[in-house]
This record gives C-alpha cells, structure tokens and sequence, in this order.
C-alpha cells in the first residue's frame, strides 16, 4: 500500500510546481564560455578599482640600542601595479556564481623617515604584497522591476607574504621596522580588499545588469516585456535568465488568450550565450497587432506596378467576371484584405509555418468615393518563414501559398479560379512586401548596453527558436 506520507507529500509538491509553472517566452541561457569571457572583461575593471586601495602612514617609535628613543614613520605610499594574473569563475548551483582570484600581487613605493637625538634621515622602499587570494560569491536574483540583480556574498582574502625592501644610505636603521610594518600594512590591505570587491560588483557589474531593456518598444503600438520571470535558475553547468518574452499593446496591456509552452534547451554548450525563443513571443506579436487592428491591409490600382496587365477596374476585373464591368462600368476598384484572427507561427525542427486565414473583401470606387461591395473571399494561407538574426534583432521574411474560397458575392456566382492570377499578384506583390517590410526590421534583441553578437547560428526546435552565439563587448 502508498504510504500516505509520501502521497501527501507528492501531492504538496505538485501543487506548488503547478502555482509555478510560469514558462518564460524567452531564455538566455549563459554558459561557462560565456561566463569566462565576462570574468575576463570584469577582471581589467576590478583591477582598476582594486588600484585605489589606499595605503595608510605608519609612525612610531621605539628604543634601539646605543641610540636611544628612534622615531619612524613610512608615508607617501602609491600603488605603482596591481595584478590579478589568475582567476577563475564557476557556477554556484541554486544561488550564483562564485570568483576566485589566486596568485595575485601588488607593488607599492613610498618614503621612510627615521629620527633620533636631534638627526633625520629618509630613503625609499618598495613594497611588494604578494600570494594574495580572493574569493567571493556573486548571488544572482530578479528585483521589483524584473530586472537582474547581483550581490557579492561570503567574501574572504588571504595575503601570502608581504616583503619590504628598504634602500638609502641609513636602510639598515630603517630595517629594524621592517616587521611591523609588514604586519601592520598585511592587516591594513586585507580589511580593504573585500570591501572594495563588494564596492566594483555594486557600482559596475550591477548597473551594467540594469541596462536590459526590460520592455523593448518596437513601435507606435507595440512593445516586448523582457521581464524577469524570477530569479535566474543557476545548475552547474550554466545559468538560465528567463525572460517573460510577451508581447503588447503599449496604450492598453491585455493578457493573451494562451500560455508559454514549457522549453527544454538542448546541453550543446560551444557558444558563449543562447537564446531560447518560444513561439508564445511570436504570437503574442501576431496577437498584438491583430488586437489592435494592424492587420489590415488596403491595395488600390495606384500601388499595382505598371506592367501588370491586370488593373484593379472593373473593365480589367470584367474580362474575368464579366457582370463586375455590367454593374459598375469604368470604375477604380479597391481590395481590403485582413487577418480573420490572430495569425499563429507554428514551430517544429523542420519548418516554421504560419498559417493566417484572411479576409479579402473587394470594392468598386463610385463617382462619390463610396464603396460597392462586389465579393468577399476567404483565403486560407500557409507561409513558410524564415528567420534569422541581423545585428542583434530578429528578423524573417514570409513565402505564402493559398487557397481561395468564395464567401459571397454581390455580382452573382462566378468562379474564384479565374481571379487566382490576379489576387496572387497582388499579394505576392503588394501585400507581402509590407508584411516582410516590417518582419525585416525585426525585433530587439534582450541585450546589454555595449554588447554584440558574433558567430550566430540558428537551430528550429519544438516550440521554440534557438540561437547561439558568441559575444563581443566593447
Ligand atoms: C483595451 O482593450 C480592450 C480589449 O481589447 C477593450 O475592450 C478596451 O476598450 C480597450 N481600452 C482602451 C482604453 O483602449
Ligand atoms: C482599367 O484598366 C485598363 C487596362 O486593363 C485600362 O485600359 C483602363 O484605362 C483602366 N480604366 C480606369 C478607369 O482606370
Ligand atoms: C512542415 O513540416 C511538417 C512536418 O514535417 C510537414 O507536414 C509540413 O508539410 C511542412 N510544411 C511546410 C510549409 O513545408
Ligand atoms: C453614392 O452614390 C450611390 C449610387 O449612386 C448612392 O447609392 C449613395 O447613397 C451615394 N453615397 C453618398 C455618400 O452620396
């Protein structure tokens, strides 16, 4: 029999992943590769701001033999070089990241002054801390905004040796301080370096971070949520930024009719970052515009290019259906052709397919500009898309095959066959190029400030695009 504790618990369980379960339209999935590339951009900007360790003045005094009370100070000190040579980022399963930093080292000159009786002396020193060894965890989270957050954690350093070489004529005087002051500048360097760590991830890593555009404005109607959906799952291998990936009207948000599908990336980690986009993106696109009535479109004779024989009149239409011409003589026509409902993009490894059903319904222009409804056609389409990625922005062009059905006709029955040549045209040659216009300005890529994309390859998968690539900051 179940044991009833493990039911309840099992239960327990699937209610709390099903509250969950919000799949994100968007992920951005970083791999160690890429992770070694931001360590290596990271690591010039936290030497500079490690450069600004401050070196306090020692002074004191003490009885030497033979010479009586000696007073000493070592002033003046500067930072000529701070070196992280190794360092090493890895992930922190659950909570982030964690750096480690070894064998680093730093060089430092200054000025000794030694007095006793009445006399002074003074020379300079070199000061060299070396075996220095840093770690910190990064943890990683989401903020109100549904921004990315990063907050060093659990910070420890450790200074292997620090050695004083004195030079100048009374050195050896100077010599007899040595010690103290090795053991009090170790103590004085190793309580600033953690808070200087802390300091460069708060004043640069995390406002670099703020940088995601959280909503992408595409146009005067639309824009994209890229949104944290919580905080960034972490596994060892890599860390997942899931991105809410919606799209909507900007004047008057609604919430689409349909969920993300849930997306299983694939473990192939050559490149430094991937982006997983779920068709919920794109047909929150497609949702959107239909919403907002942006599917519509118009063609008039004066858009039709000059070598097509067939005009939109009602002469020309009447060499096709003759009662067009019989009714409305010597008239210009107009097409209105819109999306029935929001068009859906379906994603599969094979193919993109988007499968709109129009609406085409056709007018003849009367001497006072109103309309003549002659007939209305449904047009059920099946487009095959092509995608792909131009400077940081998503991009696709459509290929449209269609099918024809008459839905009523104010001139009597007639066959749909014989427009086929002529509302082809037009689509092929007037409306697609608009559809295309605007899927070739693409959509914005979730990316930080100063960052692109090199070596970008496109994978088809179930439910979702995936692209990786490389990243170039500059
Ligand atoms: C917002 O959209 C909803 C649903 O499409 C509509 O009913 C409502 O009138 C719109 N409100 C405004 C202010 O446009
Ligand atoms: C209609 O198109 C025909 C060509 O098929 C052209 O000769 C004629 O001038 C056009 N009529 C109007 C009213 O534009
Ligand atoms: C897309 O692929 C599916 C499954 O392989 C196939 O049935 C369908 O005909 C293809 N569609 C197009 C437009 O190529
Ligand atoms: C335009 O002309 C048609 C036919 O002559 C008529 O039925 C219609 O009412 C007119 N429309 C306007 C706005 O005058």
């Amino acid at each position: 029999m179940e044991n009833p504790h493990t039911l309840a618990l099992t239960l327990v369980l699937a209610l709390c992943l099903g509250a969950d379960a919000v799949n994100p339209g968007f992920v951005v999935r970083l791999t160690q590769k890429g992770m070694d590339y931001a360590r290596q951009e990271g690591m010039t900007v936290l030497q500079q701001q490690l450069s600004k360790i401050h070196m306090p003045d020692f002074s004191g005094s003490t009885h030497v033999k033979h010479l009586g009370k000696v007073k000493y100070s070592f002033y003046r000190m500067r930072v000529r070089s701070f070196q992280l040579p190794n360092s090493q980022i890895s992930f922190v399963p659950g909570t982030g990241l964690k750096l480690t930093i070894s064998g680093a080292f730093i060089q430092v000159d200054g000025t000794w002054r030694v007095s006793y009786h009445h006399i002074s002396t003074h020379g300079g020193f070199d000061l060299k801390v070396e075996g220095l060894s840093i770690s910190v965890g990064l943890k990683l989270g989401s903020d109100g905004s549904g921004r990315p957050t990063i907050a060093p954690s659990d910070c420890s350093n450790h200074i292997g040796d620090v050695h004083v070489h004195i030079s100048g004529k009374f050195g050896w005087l100077a010599d007899v301080f040595r010690h103290s002051i090795e053991k009090d500048l170790r103590n004085a360097i190793e309580k600033q370096i953690c808070p200087l760590v802390s300091d460069s991830i708060t004043s640069k890593l995390e406002p670099l971070l703020q940088t995601l555009p959280v909503t992408a404005k595409i146009d005067k109607v639309a824009a994209i949520d890229y949104s944290l959906t919580g905080p960034p799952p972490v596994t060892a291998d890599f860390v997942d930024v899931q991105l809410k990936g919606e799209f909507f009207i900007f004047a008057n948000r609604t919430t689409p009719p349909f969920s993300p599908p849930a997306l299983s990336l694939p473990v192939d980690h050559n490149l430094m970052v991937y982006f997983g986009v779920s068709d919920y993106l794109f047909n929150t696109a497609g949702y959107t515009y239909q919403s907002a009535g942006k599917l519509t479109f118009t063609v008039t004779d004066d858009m039709i290019p000059k070598d097509f024989s067939i005009r939109l009149n009602t002469s020309s239409f009447g060499t096709l259906v003759p009662q067009i011409s019989k009714m409305y003589p010597n008239m210009l026509m107009k097409l209105v052709i819109s999306s029935v409902s929001a068009p859906y993009l379906t994603i599969k490894p094979e193919n993109l397919t988007i499968s709109p059903v129009m609406d085409l319904k056709a007018y003849a222009i009367l001497p006072n500009s109103s309309l003549a409804s002659l007939f209305d056609l449904k047009l059920t389409t099946t487009a095959a898309v092509k995608i792909g990625v131009t400077s940081g922005r998503i991009v696709g062009t459509l290929d449209l095959s269609r099918i024809y059905e008459l839905i009523h006709s104010d001139v009597g029955p007639f066959s749909v066959a014989l427009l086929n040549v002529a509302v082809n045209y037009y689509i092929s040659h007037i409306v697609l190029p608009q559809v295309n216009a605007i899927l070739t300005k693409g959509y914005p890529l979730p990316l930080l400030d100063h960052v692109q994309l090199t070596d970008v390859v496109l994978q088809q998968s179930q439910n979702f695009l995936l692209f990786g690539a490389n990243v170039h900051y500059n």
